[in-house]
């Protein structure tokens, strides 16, 4: 039964600094600068439209992606443990890269079966991703306190600052700070660290290091071809948004473990020599053949990574989380000012 004394509400902020309109714009900028470059590369994040999130869901479920049944497992395994050490006053539980939601939700129940006081606010690229978790949340938890918001992490983080919050506890899940490159991650911690007060907390998803690398690249080059179409779709987007006359078909995935960096790292390589024209931009793009277009990198951390960065930037490392094989972390870090 839905209790309508309780807000479940749902808002996407299009006005202001926090609207689509930006990201189009954004997108638009960000494609140009990317393919003028001499190493041609696109920031991963426009993957993530309406198609690029439902296909991200199907890597998800695929048997090579160990990384979500990992952290599955671990939030299972220690949801109580994290619920007790958030519990206190009144929290906002801002969500970045949100998507599905699918394991935060094992996360939502412990935390209302608890009694915690919270409200949840999603913050994710994609509109339908919001609106899709929105009205899923809705129905499963009537009693949920929500507020989505349809932004990058650092527009989400810009709106955290601004506001005059109350204590507020960030979940950065899956396996999203390992696409910065270590400098970006770095950047990336300083910011969201600046956004909180003094005890906030941030639970943090870090796909770790291991030994067997034929492991590491399965995940990221499945045999059914889905990682294949969730990449090839930045250029269909580049294609309905901003006219680009991608043959898709010409490209193939390629992706390749990088020992200097710990990374995977994902490319669309040119089958052969052609000229691809994008009428928003009016330009052509030469791609050679063989030329890689670099889509995504996935970095990979030790341990000592982990708290190394932490002391770096300036948080308490609370409890560090991990599933069974140890595969993957999830570390709740505690903001000190
Ligand atoms: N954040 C995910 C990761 O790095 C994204 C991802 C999954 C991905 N599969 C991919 C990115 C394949 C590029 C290529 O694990």
């Amino acid at each position: 039964m839905r209790n309508d004394n309780i807000s479940t509400k749902y808002t996407v902020i299009k006005n202001g600094k926090i609207a689509l309109a930006d990201l189009n714009q954004q997108f638009s900028e960000d494609v140009l600068r990317g393919l003028s470059r001499s190493a041609k590369a696109l920031p991963c994040k426009y993957i993530y439209d309406e198609t690029g999130s439902q296909l991200f869901c199907r890597i998800m479920e695929l048997p090579e992606y160990y990384l979500t049944r990992c952290e599955t497992e671990l939030l299972e395994m220690h949801k109580d443990s994290i619920g007790s050490l958030i519990d206190g006053e009144r929290c906002n539980l801002v969500e970045l890269g949100a998507g599905d939601g699918k394991k935060t939700k094992i996360l939502l129940e412990q935390f209302l079966e608890m009694g915690i006081d919270f409200q949840y606010c999603p913050v994710d690229i994609s509109e339908s991703a919001v609106k899709q978790l929105a009205s899923e949340l809705n129905d499963k938890f009537p009693t949920l306190e929500m507020n989505g918001l349809v932004s990058d992490y650092f527009d989400g983080l810009r709106l955290l600052s601004s506001q005059n919050h109350a204590r507020t506890v960030v979940l950065f899940l899956g396996s999203n700070i390992g696409n910065f490159s270590p400098q970006e991650a770095e950047a990336f911690l300083i910011r969201l660290r600046d956004s909180l007060n003094h005890g906030d907390l941030v639970l943090i998803g870090f796909d770790l290091k291991k030994a067997d690398i034929g492991l590491i690249l399965r995940a990221y080059n499945d045999s059914s071809g889905v990682t294949e179409q969730f990449n090839l779709n930045i250029l269909k987007r580049i294609n309905t948004e901003l006219g680009g006359n991608f043959d898709i078909g010409k490209f193939r995935y390629l992706s390749t473990w990088d020992t200097q960096s710990n990374a995977v790292k994902s490319f669309l390589v040119s089958t052969c020599d052609q000229t691809v024209y994008i009428e928003g931009l009016d330009t052509s793009f030469l791609f050679r053949d063989g030329e890689q277009l670099h889509t995504e990198s996935s970095h990979k951390f030790s341990e000592h990574d982990l708290s190394r960065m932490a002391a770096k930037i300036g948080f308490d490392v609370i409890r560090n989380f991990h599933d069974s094989k140890r595969y993957f972390a999830n570390t709740l870090w505690k903001v000190k000012k």
